[in-house]
């Protein structure tokens, strides 16, 4: 099936197989390999990114399912130099610490800043029971987004 969608900003399209998951897309073909894979069953939440505007675990999506929409992954979010708001709240607080869930944890609370302006610390750990950080204890990642303000595109 022939798909295009536009990734981070630049309009792709493909042939891709209907079986295809949305994740193989991002990281084998399109290179994009800041989205990661941790556990392929869509509990971990390592390999969320946005689809049109939404938070979505990339390994529970087919790609045709992302056709004629606008996928953003950690790639689109940082700007060209330096870390976005939230990212440079997290590293701030030491909200991350091996980094492998921070891509994720980045992309699902984006989709939280985007909806609440100043979301309450038990919101913020209800909004991340699908994103598993296993180093940090989640208290700095929580401090790190309310010390961020809601600003479009954190
Ligand atoms: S790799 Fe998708 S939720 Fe774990
Ligand atoms: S910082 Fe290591 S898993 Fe979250």
């Amino acid at each position: 099936m022939n798909i295009s969608m536009r990734v981070n900003g630049k309009p792709v399209e493909a042939e891709v197989e209907p079986q295809e998951l949305l994740v193989e897309r991002i990281r084998e073909d399109l290179e994009l390999t800041g989205t990661k894979v941790g556990c392929d069953t869509g509990q971990c939440g390592t390999c969320v990114v946005s689809l049109n505007g939404v938070s979505v675990k990339s390994c529970l999506v087919l790609t045709v399912q992302a056709d004629d929409s606008e996928l953003t992954t950690i790639e689109g979010v940082s700007p060209g130099e330096g870390l976005s708001d939230l990212q440079e709240a997290l590293r701030r607080e030491h909200g991350t610490q091996c980094g492998f869930c921070t891509p994720g944890m980045v992309m699902s609370l984006r989709d939280l800043l985007s909806r609440e302006e100043d979301p309450s610390e038990q919101r913020i750990r209800e909004w991340l029971t699908g994103n598993l950080c296993r180093c940090t204890g989640y208290q700095s990642i929580v401090r790190g987004v309310q010390g961020v303000a809601a600003v479009p595109g954190s």
